[in-house]
């Protein structure tokens, strides 16, 4: 079951006592960090992998490129303790680089990051390497030495140990875990959906891609294509974290009329059990993988709008799936490689799933990303539009966390072929404000307010809550609403007792 030995453990304890390996100056910044996988674990938002590429901004544009790696991985701690300004801080100095392991790693992006209160687990990938970037130095082109997706899957790292009394922050990280392999889960995937429950110790990834066999994604294979996941994934897999450094993993079916695709958003609700999940966005063949060297006909699959009206929900207790269409009054665009994050009303009567950024999935040859805000209400199930936002803030492929109730981060990113606009890799969207403050207060005790955009639109509600269930949902929608989510959720916002 992944079980570390003693001796792994204590592996894992020397190779944390190798030198943290900062980025190379305080004033070099992002020009673009695709994928990057991020999660919050009580006080740091742990961030694991992605393409990253570092450069000078000067007089509003950005100098030359280079890939930024540490060669023992990528993991990144941002301590969720301080507050700062986006405006005037060296932000990327508020991440501390972790090594993952004392030999070189290859890096991963697309992927999950599946997290508990405790620890977490990396999941799916796409290896974005090609020849002229780091670490592909030998004559093959491929990197030395050469580290397959077979050597290492699943990396496992643990933040806080969990002891009765409470925890204890003890970070360690094992980039030798392997998942059980009679669970028939590979790792063999990528940009698909994924969520974390940290109340239930679970996590769900859903659909994505993989390669026409099912087996080892290499787009190292260079310039062999065979590897290459250009296969819409009927794989739905839920692991469940309860046993720390033992993860279980299963691969779960779902019904016929669920259709696979990648780049897609997936959300957990605190109902019924142990919560829902919405699966809803993506397209079939994403376009911005065929810049990678995936081969994908990237023109043909285009209309996939109903990705977004057509939700889909699962109820994790009951093993069920059901399809809820969106109560239309206006509906978003297609979209895929945005981020989400979730706020309730302060009554707990309705949650409200930020849609930030993304792209409409098809490359196009030219596709703009979006920097707009969408806003699905649950159990309205209606789409708001807070804002388009502005070309010069526009991204896709970024991670957001929300680590209080009103302050979104959001985490990476890139425009359309690469690089973001503006050297804003790190920025802060307060949902109350609903403006890009640019400031993380870590102090901040502030309950969400729902907008009145929302309330307007949805012809219930206020700000502090008093939201009901509307008629007309498909009924086993309805019946998974109507169950009470009765575990309390810990939040670990105000920062203030470790700040
Ligand atoms: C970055 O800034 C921090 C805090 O000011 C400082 O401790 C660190 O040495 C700086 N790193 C580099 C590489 O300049
Ligand atoms: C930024 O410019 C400095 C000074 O020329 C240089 O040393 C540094 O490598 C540059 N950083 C990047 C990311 O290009
Ligand atoms: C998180 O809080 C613990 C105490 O609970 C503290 O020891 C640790 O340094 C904090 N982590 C960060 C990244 O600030
Ligand atoms: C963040 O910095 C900007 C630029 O100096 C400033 O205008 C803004 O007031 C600051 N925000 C906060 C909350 O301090
Ligand atoms: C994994 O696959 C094998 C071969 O198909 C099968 O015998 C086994 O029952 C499967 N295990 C699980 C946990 O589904
Ligand atoms: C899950 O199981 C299905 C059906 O056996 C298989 O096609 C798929 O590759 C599996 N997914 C993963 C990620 O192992
Ligand atoms: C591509 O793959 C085929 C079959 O595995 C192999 O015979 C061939 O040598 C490979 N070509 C290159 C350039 O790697
Ligand atoms: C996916 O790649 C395989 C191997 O190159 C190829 O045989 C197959 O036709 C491709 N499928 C699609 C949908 O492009
Ligand atoms: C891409 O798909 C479209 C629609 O199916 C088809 O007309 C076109 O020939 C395909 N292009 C390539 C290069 O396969
Ligand atoms: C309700 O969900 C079921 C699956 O449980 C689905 O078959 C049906 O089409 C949905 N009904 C509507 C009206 O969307
Ligand atoms: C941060 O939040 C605290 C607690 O709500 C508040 O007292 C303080 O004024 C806030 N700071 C800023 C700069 O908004
Ligand atoms: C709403 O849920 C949160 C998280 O479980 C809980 O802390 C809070 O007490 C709930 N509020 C109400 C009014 O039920």
């Amino acid at each position: 079951m992944g079980r570390s030995t003693g001796a792994l453990a204590q592996l894992v304890v020397a190779i944390l006592t190798v030198a943290e390996y900062a980025l190379a100056t305080n004033t070099s910044t992002m020009a673009y960090w695709l994928n990057p996988r991020a999660a919050i674990i009580q006080n740091t938002t742990v961030i694991e992998g992605g393409t990253l590429f570092t450069a000078n901004y000067s007089n509003g544009g950005w100098g030359t490129t280079t890939s930024y790696g540490s060669p023992y991985g990528r993991l990144f701690y941002m301590s969720l303790c301080s507050s700062f300004n986006t405006s005037t801080d060296a932000v990327d100095a508020l991440l501390q680089v972790k090594p993952e392991s004392s030999s070189s790693v290859p890096f991963w992006t697309g992927g999950a990051l599946f997290a508990t209160d405790y620890e977490w687990y990396t999941y799916g990938y796409v290896q974005w390497m090609v020849k002229s970037l780091l670490f592909i130095n030998d004559a093959s082109g491929l990197p030395s030495p050469r580290r397959k997706p077979t050597d290492i899957n699943v990396i496992q790292g643990t933040l806080f140990q969990q002891s009765a009394a409470q925890s204890v922050w003890a970070p360690t990280v094992d980039s030798n875990y392997s998942p059980d392999k009679s669970a028939n889960v590979s790792n063999y995937i990528a940009l698909g959906g994924w969520a974390n429950a940290p109340s239930e110790k679970l996590g769900f990834w859903f659909s994505g891609l993989q390669a026409a066999n099912g087996g080892v994604i290499d787009t190292l294979a260079y310039p062999n294509k065979s590897d290459q996941a250009n296969t819409t994934a009927r794989s739905f897999i839920k692991v469940d974290m309860s046993s720390p450094g033992e993860a279980l993993w299963q691969n779960l079916t779902w019904p016929d009329w669920l259709q696979p695709r990648a780049e897609g958003g997936l959300v957990w609700l605190p109902y019924g059990d142990q919560g829902i999940l919405l699966a809803f966005g993506g397209v079939d063949l994403p376009g911005d993988q065929a810049s990678s060297g995936l081969n994908l006909n990237t023109t043909a699959k285009v209309v996939m709008n109903d990705y977004m009206t057509n939700i889909a929900v699962y109820d994790i207790a009951r093993d069920t799936w059901a399809l809820q269409l969106t109560q239309e009054t206006m509906s978003p665009p297609q979209m895929a490689q945005f981020c989400t994050v979730t706020a309730s009303a302060a009554d707990n009567s309705s949650y409200f799933v930020y849609v930030y950024g993304g792209y409409d999935g098809t490359w196009g040859h030219n596709p703009a990303a979006y920097d707009s805000i969408w806003v699905l209400s649950v159990p309205a199930f209606q789409w708001t539009k807070i804002t388009d936002g502005t070309p010069a803030h526009r991204r896709s492929r970024h991670a957001c966390v929300l680590p209080n109730p009103t302050q979104m981060l959001s985490i990476g990113g890139g425009t359309d072929r690469a690089n973001l606009v503006n050297p804003d890799w790190l920025d802060v969207y307060d949902l109350n404000a609903q403006a890009w403050t640019h400031f993380y207060n870590s102090s901040s005790t502030d309950l969400y307010k729902v907008p009145s955009a929302i309330t307007t639109q949805l012809g219930q509600g206020s700000a502090n809550g008093g939201f009901t269930i509307p008629s007309g949902l498909n009924g086993t929608v309805t019946a998974m609403l109507e169950t009470r989510y009765q575990k309390q959720i810990t939040g670990y916002f105000p920062y203030d007792y470790c700040t």
